[in-house]
């Protein structure tokens, strides 16, 4: 039976919308398929899977409770409300920054004005507050999208964040990241790693959560 079976596994996915007025918002590219993916491979291990979902075009694997956020605030408080939580898995890609004040109405273009300075505050760490909470999670699981020098930040957000293991993913380039339905992950834990793919998501996910369950099983 699969380590997985009855324990809870909490994941976050898809981009965060950081609204700037009722109409413009800040996103990214993020489709969500990695970590529906992911909640949707440990349903089939028999977790109690909960998916936290940024604005996303993706139908719920069955099963898997959602709840649906849209901005990094919101993510932050509903990832903090669903714990306690046996595994967290952080594939969101959140904003770290937002706008310091939403417009109430549509900002207008002023006559004779060609730039608009606005103005960004950092956004609370849903991983690194995940991984200090008092009810942490036995593994703490984040990922690190990035457009090179991928193990050394990587690494440098395991040590910072105090995670377990992180999935790190080149951003950018075709085939893998963002949007795509293929993927390839550097996997970083203190004294090890492993790549998994190049493969589609489903795949990348079943190799992510054989390594989850062998830290848990070797922890
Ligand atoms: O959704 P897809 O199209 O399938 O694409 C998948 C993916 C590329 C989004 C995914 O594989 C991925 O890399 N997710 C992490 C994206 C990201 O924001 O990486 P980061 O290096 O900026 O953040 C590092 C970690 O901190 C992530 O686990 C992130 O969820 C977390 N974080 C970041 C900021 C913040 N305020 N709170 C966080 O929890």
């Amino acid at each position: 039976m699969s380590t997985l079976h009855g324990r809870r596994v909490l994941v976050s996915a898809g981009p965060t919308f950081e609204d700037i007025d009722p109409v413009r918002f800040i996103g990214n590219r993020s489709s969500g398929r990695m970590g529906f993916a992911i909640a949707e491979a440990a349903i089939a291990r028999g977790a109690q899977v909960t998916l936290v979902a940024g604005p996303v075009h993706l139908s719920t694997p069955s099963g898997v409770q959602r709840i649906d956020v849209r901005s990094a605030a919101q993510m932050h408080e509903a990832v903090m409300s669903a714990l306690p939580a046996d595994v967290y898995i952080g594939t969101a890609a959140v904003a770290d920054f937002t706008p310091q004040h939403v417009a109430g109405h549509k900002l207008k273009k002023v006559p004779g004005q060609d730039t608009l300075v606005l103005e960004l505050v950092k956004t609370r760490d849903i991983l690194a507050d995940v991984a200090g909470a008092e009810t942490r999670p036995r593994l703490v699981v984040g990922f690190a999208a990035e457009t090179c020098d991928v193990e050394t930040y990587a690494r440098g957000k395991l040590a910072a964040k105090r995670i377990d293991m992180i999935a790190a993913n080149r951003v950018g380039i075709a085939g893998c990241g963002f949007e795509s339905d293929d993927n390839t992950l550097d996997v970083l834990w203190t004294d090890g790693q492993r790549r998994l793919g190049p493969d589609n998501k489903r795949a990348v996910a079943e190799g992510l959560l054989d390594l989850i369950e062998e830290r848990m099983t070797n922890a």
